[in-house]
């Protein structure tokens, strides 16, 4: 396993691997890697000939009051993981080698970017969406991995890929979590005995909601009092945000256009008929975002409206 912190020595080990027409597939991470993170790089690891793995705890990503300085860091341990995984590459750049100028260009993924936690964390997903850009520029890969468990962040990259002409494939992962239903996070780390026990209410909320919409509740607003009683039940708790959205645009769903089937309208080319715009979605992301102490943690699950 190579480590590289420098952009130039990256660059030149990726494009190595593509002149010899190795599929290369990318992990970003921010690092404190978990089981979340290395069912990724098992997924990478699956569908490329070559596995690069970025670590950086990327500081455009935070707000002024965040968890920037104290985000948990274990460089020797996350590297001893990735090895046994069978990891080829892992890009670990500082700070000043990803902005050494500080940062005046940005990409952002505009209306997406201040849904969900974009709402809560203002600049977070122009942070993301500018440094994963950066990282696809230097690792020019075939495939990028990214986990459910952000789904807002999935959603946002997969736009800024299509809209941008980035020719590589996003993967989406499924949530991986601990045996009582956590979803597992760096962030977890925080926590204190209690307060791990209270972060379950998040899951417990979407258990509620998924079980009341099998068994035939259609109403999206009655779905979230019920995820938001159970919150509420949970005095370590602080609900930050509990919406049903549709997983493609973020949008919140209306529910006359649950389960209906497309509408139909004429297109521009005479006489053709395609499915509209405003195609009801036949997913429903249901994402929640809560405090617990000070620790903000996020989980979600997806109903399947058809
Ligand atoms: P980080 O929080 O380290 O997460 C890296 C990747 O691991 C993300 O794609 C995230 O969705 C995925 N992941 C985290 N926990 C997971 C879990 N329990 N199950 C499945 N996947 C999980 O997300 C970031 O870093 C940053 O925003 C980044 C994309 C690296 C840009 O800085």
């Amino acid at each position: 396993m190579k480590i590289f912190k420098s952009i130039e020595e990256m660059r030149s080990a990726c494009r190595a691997a593509k002149r010899a027409d190795q599929r290369l597939g990318l992990v970003p991470t921010m690092g404190a890697l978990h089981e979340g993170h290395l069912s990724l790089v098992r997924a990478a690891r699956e569908q490329s000939k070559v596995v690069a793995v970025s670590i950086f705890v990327n500081p455009t990503q935070f707000g002024p009051n965040e968890d920037f300085s104290k985000y948990p860091r274990g460089f020797d341990r996350d590297c001893g993981l990735l090895e046994k995984e069978g990891v080829d590459l892992v890009f670990a750049p500082s700070v000043e080698e990803m902005y050494p100028d500080g940062t005046v260009t940005w990409v952002t993924v505009e209306g997406l970017s201040d849904k969900l936690c974009g709402r809560s964390r203002p600049g977070h997903f122009r942070g993301v969406t500018t440094v994963v850009a950066k990282l696809f520029n230097v690792v020019e890969p075939d495939l990028a991995f990214f986990g459910q468990k952000d789904a807002a962040q999935l959603a946002i990259i997969r736009r800024l890929v299509r809209d941008l002409n980035f020719p590589v494939k996003v993967v989406g992962c499924p949530i991986v979590r601990e045996p009582d239903g956590l979803a597992m996070s760096s962030r977890n780390a925080y926590l204190d005995p209690q307060q791990r026990r209270s972060a379950l209410a998040l899951h417990r909320a979407l258990l509620e909601i998924e079980e009341l919409f099998h068994r035939g509740e259609g109403n999206p607003q009655m779905l979230i009092c019920a995820g938001k009683r159970i919150i509420s039940q949970e005095s370590g708790v602080r609900l930050d945000y509990l919406e049903i959205v549709d997983p493609d645009n973020l949008e919140p769903i209306p529910q006359t256009t649950w389960g209906q089937p497309p509408k139909l309208a004429l297109s521009a080319v005479e006489g053709a008929v395609q499915p509209s715009v405003a195609r009801p979605p036949h997913n429903a992301l249901v994402a929640i975002a809560a405090f617990v102490g000070t620790t903000r943690l996020i989980d979600n699950v997806v109903l399947n409206l058809t």
